[in-house]
């Protein structure tokens, strides 16, 4: 059994345990930092009992490796002391009885409090559509909506800067500034012809760091390096080998478009925008985009940056995708099965770009590439059930 050292921050306090590199978050907390709010329900991801903030976002502990979130801050239902938000929703939450046996209610004021920052003019029904993630067996839900309403409403007649402060930094302000990652270098792209400089009225690229999850693949193409870079940084080429990928305009290197994915009960259609930063000489580039699911609200922000090299009579093209999300989606964003997901999408890239390469086309705008959602999330289930029953 692999043992990792885990080092992150819970509550504000720095926090280190060697545990088997398999142990999930909620387990770690329990078991190891003697944190017992968080509570276990379904252990799948389903009851959102065991939801807690990492950098500030809610998550769910039992799906969520613990060794994934080293350097990050860890936010348990013992840790709200003097959160503005979190106050005013125990006391509505002891005002509308909105408790029984207790077991659902940390979760549920996890996800509540980002509810009331994320959300501030929420109707009922957009609160229960909200808090659905989180199920409370005893059934209360009548007392845990009319709290989270009655939070949201007392903060509309009577703002509090102290939580729109909370709002502006997105959540994220408690109980400290998250530390940057180290892990991924970005490269200062160099300017060629075909990559203007960003206008002055646009907002900058955003930068790799922030980015709270990532992944890194490659994929070989039985081309050489030459023919492939140039497919690389064609970008309408480039979304047609991605499945859910729509570019809807154009300019220069910036794309505006839509990404759709479907997977298991998680859907999503991210609007947003993009831009290519190209290093022609080395072969390499990054792709940031940021965007919003207009159904939850969630916002993702991620950079794909990806460098392509000869290998053997063909070439190799190494991916380095970097992302995070915000907003009820974030909930899965590290889960092994998402990461999974992302994992198994890059090699079918791969393989697209391959048949691309392969039969090139006449002029003609490319089809876009399809996807079985339904098949690729029974197909990653299924390898990790084999894994599982291999201990591996
Ligand atoms: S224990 Fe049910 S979602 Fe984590
Ligand atoms: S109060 Fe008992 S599970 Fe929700």
């Amino acid at each position: 059994m692999t043992v990792v050292e885990v080092a992150l921050q819970v509550n504000g306090k720095p926090v280190s345990h060697k545990v088997p590199a398999r142990t999930h978050l909620g387990d770690f907390l329990r078991d190891h930092v003697r944190l017992t709010g968080t509570h276990l329900g379904c252990e799948h991801g389903v009851c959102g009992a065991c939801t807690v903030l990492i950098d500030g976002q809610p998550a769910r502990s039992c799906i969520t490796f613990a060794a994934a979130c080293s350097g990050r801050h860890v936010t348990t239902i013992e840790g709200y002391d003097g959160d503005p938000v979190m106050e005013r929703l125990r006391a509505a939450f002891t005002r509308h009885h909105a408790l029984q046996c207790g077991y659902c209610t940390p979760g549920m004021l996890a996800t509540a409090r980002d509810i009331v920052l994320r959300l501030p003019d929420a109707d009922e029904s957009r609160v229960r559509l909200e808090l659905s993630g989180n199920l409370c067996r005893c059934t209360g839900y009548m007392g845990i909506v009319g709290a989270v309403m009655s939070v949201l409403e007392d903060l509309r007649t009577q703002p509090d800067p102290a939580v729109q402060a909370l709002r502006a930094a997105g959540g994220a302000a408690l109980p400290a500034t998250p530390p940057q990652p180290t892990a991924f270098q970005a490269f200062a792209p160099a300017q060629s012809a075909a990559a203007p400089q960003a206008a002055a009225s646009e907002p900058p690229a955003r930068s790799a760091a922030g980015k709270a999850n990532a992944i890194q693949e490659s994929f070989e193409v039985p081309f050489p390096a030459d023919k492939v870079w140039e497919f690389m940084v064609d970008l309408p080429a480039v979304a047609a080998c991605l499945p859910g990928a729509t570019i809807e305009s154009q300019e220069g290197d910036r794309v505006k478009g839509k990404v759709a994915i479907k997977f298991g009960p998680m859907s999503a259609a991210f609007n947003g925008s993009a831009r290519l930063e190209r290093d022609d000489a080395a072969k390499r580039a990054v792709f940031r985009g940021a965007g919003q699911d207009t159904l939850s609200q969630s916002r993702a922000t991620g950079d794909i940056a990806y460098r392509v090299e000869p290998a053997g009579t063909g070439s190799r093209v190494h991916v380095e995708l970097q992302y995070s999300l915000q907003g009820p989606l974030a909930q899965f964003s590290r889960s092994g099965l998402v990461q999974d997901f992302v994992r198994r999408m890059i090699a079918e890239f791969g393989r697209n770009v391959s048949a691309r390469l392969a039969a090139p086309s006449d002029g003609a705008p490319m089809p876009q590439a399809k996807l079985s959602p339904a098949a690729m999330f029974f197909d990653v289930l299924w390898g990790r059930i084999k894994r599982w029953f291999k201990g591996g």
